[in-house]
Parts: C-alpha cells; structure tokens; sequence
C-alpha cells in the first residue's frame, strides 16, 4: 500500500509534532481540529520550530517553505476522504475515540488506515467502534515528536499482517525507530516508564528525599536527560494520572497504584508546566 495523504485529528502538541514530522518528511497532511483556534496554535507552534531548524542551519529555507506547503489546516472531518492514513490524537477519553472512529470509519476510503496515538487506552476497544477492524492499529509516537525517534507500533486484537507492515514501513519514512507491541495496558513505554514516575512521588510522600534531589538522583546518577518529576511535571500529571489508573484498573495489581500525592496535586488543578504548577513552579 501506497500512503501519501496523511489526516492528523488533533492539533494539540503531539496531534502538531505528527503532522509536522509526516510533512517534513514528505508526506502530504491535512491537520483537522474542530476548533480554528487550535489549528492556529498548531500551525504556529510548526512554524516556529521549523523556523528554529532553518536557524541552527538544520533545514534550508526551501525545505521549510516545502514543508508547509505540504501542510493544510482543517474544521472539516470530510477532509478524511482523501486520506491513506488517518492519525487521530486527540483526547485520552474512550468514549470520545470511539465516537469519533466510528465518524471516520464512514468518512476515510476503504483502503485507509485508523491509526490512535492513545498512550495506554486499548486499541482493541476502538477498533471494535469500526466496521474495518483490520485497519485500526496504535502508533505511539513521543513527546516531543520532532526529536524523540521512538514509536511504538501496537497491534490490536484484529490488526491484519497488511495495517502493521505498511504502519512499520511509514514509521521508518518518518525517520522513527518503531518497536511493537501487543495491545496491553502501558504497551510497553509507559507499562516501565509510569511506575518509575509514581515511585518517584511516593519516595517524596514518604519524605525520603526532596523533589529536587529525586531528580538529581536520576539525572546525574542514571544519566536521564530529565529528573521523573520534571518529566511528570513536562507530560502532565493528570495524564500520568490517568495511565496509572489504566495500570491499576487493567492489571488488577495492587503495585500499579497511584500515589496518594500524585492524585492530591490533580485535585488541586496542579497539573505540571500546562498549568503554571506541578512539582515545579513555571513562569
Ligand atoms: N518540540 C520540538 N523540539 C524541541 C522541543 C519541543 N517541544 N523541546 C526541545 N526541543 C529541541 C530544541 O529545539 C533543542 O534543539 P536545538 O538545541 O538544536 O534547537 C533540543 O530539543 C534540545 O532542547 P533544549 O536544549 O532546550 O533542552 P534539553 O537538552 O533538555 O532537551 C528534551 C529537551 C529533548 C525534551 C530532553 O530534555 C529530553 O529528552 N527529555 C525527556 C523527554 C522524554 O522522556 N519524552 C518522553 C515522554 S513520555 C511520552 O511522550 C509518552 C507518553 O505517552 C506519556
């Protein structure tokens, strides 16, 4: 299978970072929001990084115009017509990714593929909202996208051999390391990465140490470019939050629960950089 026209869902910072890397990378993207603003956001937040990339001498100018000529902004869903590839990143909430598969199911062609970004929902249960199962998968990317080079490519239940190696082979255009996984809670990034967070926090509840030093501990001691706390803070507590309880609800392990303080700084609306305030203060 041939894919040339990429639809992202979502022009947050990953739904952006996705349809930046597939435009860079020559693929041509149509980044749908159902709010202008946000598509604004979007393309601005692209076209200042791409403008960093011209300036560190990274990209030349012609690529960069290259690139953004590849790159359409979108309100409208019916745009999924012309799509090889749907890439959806939008909220973590099952209801909404299901609805709106369903939409796309109806909208995409049939040769297309329904990808989820989702960091730990199960692709099987959004594949199950489509009546093309065997063309829904996972595709993981990290945060952030332009420089992480992992994906984690998740199979569901129903993925055809055809939806995985044609979702392989794009991750490798994308200039990405893709590793795979089976579709389980955490896959495999946040299944290691959420319970070193959490430990992390419960090592500060307990007050073994201070938030300061739990991140030089990592830091400077597991040579981490970033401290647990300051990457929670970076990934968002709420949403550290929310797989843990994935975790905790999908494997019904008692090691997987989220630390009491964990749960106390997201009732606070203390939610990490977004906000202003997490185990750190922001400007
Ligand atoms: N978008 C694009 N580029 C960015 C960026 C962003 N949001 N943030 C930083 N960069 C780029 C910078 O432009 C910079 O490149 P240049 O110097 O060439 O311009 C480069 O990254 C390094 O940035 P900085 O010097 O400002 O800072 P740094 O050295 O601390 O690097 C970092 C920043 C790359 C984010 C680094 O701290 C890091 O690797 N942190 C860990 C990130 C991580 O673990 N991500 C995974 C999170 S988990 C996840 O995403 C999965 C999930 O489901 C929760």
């Amino acid at each position: 299978m041939t894919i040339k026209q990429v639809m992202v869902v979502g022009a947050g910072q990953m739904g952006a970072g996705i349809a930046q890397v597939c435009a860079q990378l020559g693929f041509d993207v149509t980044m749908y929001d159902t709010k202008q603003e946000a598509l604004d956001k979007g393309m601005q937040l692209i076209t200042s990084l791409l403008g960093r990339a011209v300036e560190k001498d990274r990209m030349t100018e012609a690529d960069k115009e290259a690139t953004l000529s590849r790159l359409t902004a979108s309100t409208s869903i019916e745009d999924a017509a012309e799509a090889d590839v749907v890439m959806e990143a939008v909220i973590e909430k099952m209801q909404v990714k299901k609805q709106l598969f369903q939409e796309l199911d109806q909208i995409a062609p049939a040769h297309a593929i329904l990808a989820t970004n989702t960091s730990s929902l199960a692709i099987t249960e959004i594949a199950s909202a489509t009546n093309r199962p065997d063309q829904v998968i996972g595709m993981h990317f990290m945060n952030p996208v332009p420089v992480m080079k992992l994906v984690e490519v998740i199979r569901a239940l129903q993925t055809s051999e055809a939806t995985f190696k044609a979702i392989d082979q794009m991750a490798k255009q994308l200039n990405k390391t893709a590793v795979e996984s089976a579709d389980y809670p955490g896959f495999i990034a946040n299944r290691i990465l959420m319970p070193m967070i959490n430990e992390a926090i419960y090592t500060v509840y307990e007050g073994v140490a201070s938030i300061e030093d739990v991140d030089t501990v990592m830091k400077l001691g597991m040579n981490h470019p970033m401290g647990p706390l300051t990457l929670a803070d970076f990934i968002g507590l709420d949403t550290c939050l929310s797989i843990m309880e994935v975790l905790y609800e999908g494997f019904g392990d008692s090691k997987y629960r989220p630390c009491p303080l964990l749960r106390q700084y997201v009732q606070a609306g203390w939610y990490g950089k977004k906000t202003g305030r997490g185990f750190y203060v922001y400007a």
